[in-house]
């Protein structure tokens, strides 16, 4: 039998500009997201994020079905461009009640409402002082935290900072996030975020004492592709740059003597003030959230190889490439995914301990998941199930972690319902509800069950002590 802890936060997430559309409702101002399906790197032919999955009008709904599963928790983000207007800071007060009204249903049934403060969809109005590019940028992210702490502080006791801050950096071409009108290096656009996320942190220590916060990065451990010192030289500095730098500035305030020297020895020192690092000093998380799909393995990279790959598209779980440092290369130990990720359930529980054992903090699962085409059957149906061997798997492996002595919080999966993928469209599903709509065709956008929802709900019935 496995143990799970009796108020272990069992649940799932979602991001706004992937599951709300209605990108002109409510007050809602332009963001980042809005027109990246215009943009030429985003793929052909797949739907962009202005309808997505109309959760926008249909939360009632989507919290119905999330009630139903027995969810503890929900994940969700908050879109800044709803809740702010303009550069001034003014409050778009349509954007307050939408939230509002959701985290009331939710708390309603019991569910807790885990919230993350920006989730990819930058307002467009943040170019007005410079974008992510500039050290303002986080002047603006406190303001809109503050909005945030006032309006919901009293009702939600989970909050997370910038989820997959370390993905702007690495593959923030790919998923969108970047401004095509950015001149800064990505170390910098990494540094102006770490310090809008202390910020937020160190705001919601003084203003809700009571509440948790933590960051929410994409981590995975990194294997050497084999035994030459040169391959595991490739995984220590990958550990690194895909992700301790992200955590260690958060955890430990400070960026380690390694990565100074790797930013010195490529010319890309990062600009940091004074007051930037007494803010970064001042901002322990209670508690680190993050995001696992699959593990990583890398091997050394000539100069040759470099200028071959340049050309290839990375993405958040593969072909990535760092010159001087290291390349992604296929580890041929692990089944895949429809669409090209790797699925490793025993990296998951390795990465759980790395994290455990770095940082001594605990844990909550942000997201986890397998993207597939599910097929809608005649009747209605989803029979998903890889989606609930996945699952199984990974579940498994967390309570081994648990049982290892790592310590968890909760464990949100990739998607409470379908959503737009970041750059594959609504063919790459995840949810545990199947929304009835494809690329091209909105369809009526109905809900139905998938096999997993069932499954779910009775794991969730039985605190996991059935996986
Ligand atoms: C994470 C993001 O990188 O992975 C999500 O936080 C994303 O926004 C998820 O949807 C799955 O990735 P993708 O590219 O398949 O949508």
């Amino acid at each position: 039998m496995h143990k799970f802890p009796k108020d272990f936060l069992w649940g799932a997430s979602t991001s706004a500009y992937q599951i709300e559309g209605a990108i002109n409702q409510g007050g809602k101002v332009p963001s980042i997201m809005d027109r990246f399906d215009e943009r030429d790197s985003y793929p052909k032919g797949i739907t962009g994020f202005k309808v997505a999955s109309d959760h926008y009008n249909k939360w009632r709904e989507d919290v119905s079905m999330m009630a139903e599963m027995g969810f503890k928790s929900y994940r969700f983000s908050i879109s800044w461009p709803r809740i702010i207007k303009n550069v001034k800071g003014d409050v778009n007060e349509e954007g307050i009640k939408f939230y509002s009204d959701l985290i009331d249903e939710l708390l309603k049934n019991n569910i807790q409402p885990v919230v993350t403060m920006l989730h990819f969809d930058t307002p467009d109005f943040i170019d007005e002082i410079g974008g992510i590019d500039s050290h303002d940028f986080g002047k603006l992210f406190e303001h809109y935290a503050k909005v945030l702490f006032e309006n919901f502080g009293s009702r939600v006791k989970w909050w997370l900072t910038i989820n997959e801050l370390n993905m702007f950096a690495i593959a923030g071409q790919i998923i969108g996030v970047i401004s095509e009108k950015s001149q800064a290096t990505k170390w910098q656009i990494m540094h102006n975020l770490n310090v809008a996320q202390a910020r937020a942190i160190r705001l919601c220590k003084k203003m809700l004492p009571d509440a948790k916060i933590g960051p929410a990065p994409n981590i995975a451990s990194v294997y050497p592709a084999s035994s030459k010192p040169e391959d595991y030289q490739a995984k220590l500095n990958f550990d690194q740059l895909r992700n301790w730098i992200f955590l260690d500035i958060v955890c430990f305030g400070d960026y380690s003597n390694w990565f100074k020297n790797f930013l010195k020895s490529i010319n890309q020192e990062i600009d940091i003030t004074a007051e930037e690092k007494e803010i970064l000093k001042d901002s322990k998380p209670d508690f680190i959230a993050f995001n696992y799909y699959t593990t990583m393995t890398v091997a050394n990279i000539t100069m040759e190889e470099y200028l071959e790959s340049k050309n290839q598209p990375a993405d958040q779980q593969s072909k990535l490439v760092i010159p001087g440092i290291g390349k992604s290369v296929k580890n041929e130990n692990l089944e895949k995914t429809q669409f090209g990720w790797e699925i490793d359930p025993l990296g998951f529980k390795n990465t759980l301990k790395e994290v455990w054992d770095r940082y001594k903090l605990p844990i909550m699962i942000t997201e986890n998941g397998i993207g597939a085409r599910d097929v809608l059957t005649k009747d209605n149906k989803i029979h998903d199930d890889y989606r609930i061997e996945y699952y199984q798997k990974h579940i498994s492996s967390m309570a081994n972690a648990i049982a290892d002595g790592v310590e968890m919080i909760g464990y949100m999966p990739w998607s409470a319902i379908d959503l737009v993928s970041t750059h594959e469209g609504i063919s790459k599903r995840y949810g545990f509800v199947y929304v009835n709509r494809d690329e091209d065709d909105e369809k009526d956008m109905k809900r139905y069950r998938k096999d997993s929802f069932f499954w779910y709900k009775d794991l969730i019935k039985n605190n996991g002590e059935n996986i």
